[in-house]
C-alpha cells in the first residue's frame, strides 16, 4: 500500500541535497527528545501517541452519539475557534462534496460553523436559518474561557431552548473542554451536558484526532477509524526511524528549514483540489501558531490552484523571491469527469476530447512547477494517492510530527502560543471587563 510522501527535488537549485543530509544529526536529537518528551513544551505531547493509543470505547461513544444527532438534526453547529474548531473543519471540507450546502439532507446533517468570528452579521443570519431548522450543536474550547466561542454559545443556547424547551435543548448540545477546568466545563456541568474531554497533555491545533475534531467528522457522516488508522501508520513510520530517507517528516522538516537559512521566509501551501481550502487554513494555524516566535518562524500561506494562478500567481512568479511553495499533489481525484468531443469546436477545446478534467489539472501542476522553479520558487512535494479518511489521517500526523521537529529545529516551543495573548488583553481593557481595570485606564489613553 502507498503512503503519503515527499519529493524535494525541486529544491536542488537552491538548496544542495547535502545541505538538507546536514540537518540529520539535529534531526535524530529533536526526534528522541520528541518521543522521550525531554524538549521544549513536552507537557503537550500527548498526540504523538494518540492516534495508536485512541480508546476504541471512546470512538464507539463518538460513533453512538453522532448517530443520535444524525438522527434528530438537519444542521449540526460547531462551535469553536482556532485549534477547536479548524482542524474538524479542514477533514469535513476534504471529504465532503463541494456542493455539500446544495444535497438533499437524507440523516446527513450539515455542518455550519460560529465562534469563530464576532461578526454580528455572521451571527444574527445563523440565528435566522435556524428559526425553521432542526439543529444540534457542539461547543468546543478546552480552556473553556475563549471569547468568541462563549459568546455564540450564549446566542445559540438561548435560540435553542427558546425554540425546544430546556429540556430537549440539553440532548441537542455536547460540551467537550478540559476535564476539570474552566467556565464551559461549570456550565457543562451544572447543565448536565454530555461531555468529551481534551486531553490536558493536547494542545489546540494539535486537538484533531481528540474528541474536539471526531465527534464532528463523525456527525458529517465519516469514518473516523480510518482517519486514525491513516494516522496511526504515520506515528508508526515516525516511530521506526529518523532518517531522512525514510521518515518523511524529518525530510519536510529539514528541507523547510535549509531553505529558511537561505532568505526563504514564505511558505506557500498549494492546492489543486477546491476541498483542501480548509486543510490549508489548518496547515497556516498549525504552523504559524507553533513556529512564529521570537521574531522567528516561516510564515504560512496558502493559495488555491488554478484560481489563484490568476491572481496571486503574478507575485509568485515575478514578486521577491523569499518563497518556497509545498503542493499537496493529489494522485486520484474521488469522481471521474470526461472532456466531450464538440463538432463546431468553437472554443478550440477539441484536442482535450476524451482527456479527463484531471489530466488537464495534472498538467497545470506540473507546468506551473516548472514555471515557478524556474522563476525562483523552490517547490516541495507532497504526494497523497487519494483524498479519503485514511490519507488525511496520514497527512494530519505528518504536518503535526514535521511540525514539532521543524519547531525545535528553529529552537522554538512549537507548543505555546504567548502571541495571542495581546490581543485579547487590549479588547478586554477596552470592553472594561472586571479584573482589567488598570488595563483599561492604560489602553484609553491611546485611543
Ligand atoms: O492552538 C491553540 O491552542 C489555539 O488556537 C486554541 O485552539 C484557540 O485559541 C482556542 O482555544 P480554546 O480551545 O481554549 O477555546
Amino acid at each position: 500500500m502507498k503512503n503519503i510522501s515527499v519529493n524535494i527535488d525541486n529544491i536542488k537549485e537552491f538548496a544542495a541535497k547535502a545541505e538538507v543530509v546536514a540537518l540529520q544529526n539535529k534531526i535524530d536529537e529533536h526526534h528522541k527528545s520528541l518521543l522521550e518528551k525531554t524538549g521544549k513544551g513536552n507537557d503537550f505531547l500527548g498526540w504523538i501517541e494518540l492516534p495508536a493509543e485512541t480508546d476504541s470505547n471512546l470512538i464507539a461513544s463518538i460513533n453512538d452519539v453522532a448517530a443520535r444527532i444524525r438522527e434528530k438534526a438537519e444542521i449540526f453547529i460547531v462551535i469553536g475557534i482556532g485549534g477547536s474548531y479548524l482542524g474538524a473543519r479542514a477533514v469535513i471540507e476534504a471529504l465532503s462534496n463541494n456542493f455539500e450546502a446544495l444535497r438533499k439532507r437524507d440523516n446527513n446533517p450539515l455542518i455550519v460553523y460560529a465562534g469563530h468570528n464576532i461578526g454580528e452579521d455572521y451571527l444574527s443570519e445563523l440565528l435566522e436559518v435556524l428559526d425553521d431548522k432542526d439543529y444540534a450543536m457542539t461547543v468546543i474550547s478546552k480552556s473553556g474561557t475563549t471569547t468568541e466561542p462563549a459568546l455564540a454559545f450564549r446566542l445559540l443556547k438561548n435560540h435553542l431552548e427558546n425554540k425546544y424547551g430546556k429540556e430537549e435543548a440539553k440532548s441537542r448540545i455536547i460540551a467537550i473542554t478540559d476535564k476539570s477546568r474552566g467556565a464551559l466545563k461549570k456550565l457543562a456541568d451544572n447543565e448536565g451536558y454530555q461531555t468529551y474531554v481534551v486531553p490536558d497533555d493536547v494542545g489546540g491545533r494539535y486537538s484533531v484526532l481528540t474528541p474536539v475534531g471526531l465527534l464532528p467528522i463523525a456527525v458529517a457522516g465519516f469514518n473516523i477509524e480510518k482517519l486514525i488508522e491513516g494516522a496511526s501508520v504515520m506515528q508508526k513510520i515516525n516511530v521506526t526511524s529518523s532518517s531522512l530517507e525514510s521518515n518523511p517528516m524529518a525530510l519536510y522538516a529539514a528541507a523547510r528549514n535549509v531553505l529558511y537559512e537561505k532568505g526563504k521566509l514564505i511558505e506557500i501551501l498549494v492546492n489543486y483540489q477546491p476541498n483542501l481550502y480548509y486543510f490549508t487554513e489548518w496547515w497556516k494555524q498549525l504552523y504559524g501558531e507553533s513556529e512564529g516566535k521570537e521574531g522567528k518562524g516561516i510564515f504560512p500561506a496558502g493559495v488555491n490552484f488554478t484560481s489563484d494562478l490568476h491572481s496571486m500567481g503574478q507575485y509568485i512568479q515575478d514578486g521577491q523571491r523569499i518563497l518556497f511553495e509545498t503542493v499537496l499533489s493529489v494522485d486520484s481525484p474521488k469522481k471521474e469527469v470526461k472532456i466531450p468531443f464538440d463538432d463546431d469546436n468553437l472554443d478550440g477545446l477539441n484536442y482535450l476530447a476524451g482527456k479527463r478534467v484531471n489530466e488537464v489539472n495534472k498538467m497545470a501542476e506540473l507546468g506551473t512547477t516548472i514555471a515557478h522553479v524556474e522563476g525562483g520558487v523552490p517547490n516541495i512535494k507532497i504526494e497523497i494517492p487519494e483524498v479519503n479518511e485514511f490519507y488525511i489521517g496520514e497527512l494530519i500526523y505528518f504536518f503535526e510530527m514535521a511540525c514539532a521537529l521543524s519547531g525545535y529545529i528553529l529552537g522554538v516551543n512549537p507548543f505555546d502560543q504567548p502571541g495571542v495573548e495581546a490581543y485579547k488583553r487590549n479588547m478586554f481593557a477596552l470592553l472594561a471587563k472586571p479584573g482589567f481595570e488598570k488595563e483599561t485606564e492604560e489602553i484609553r489613553k491611546k485611543i
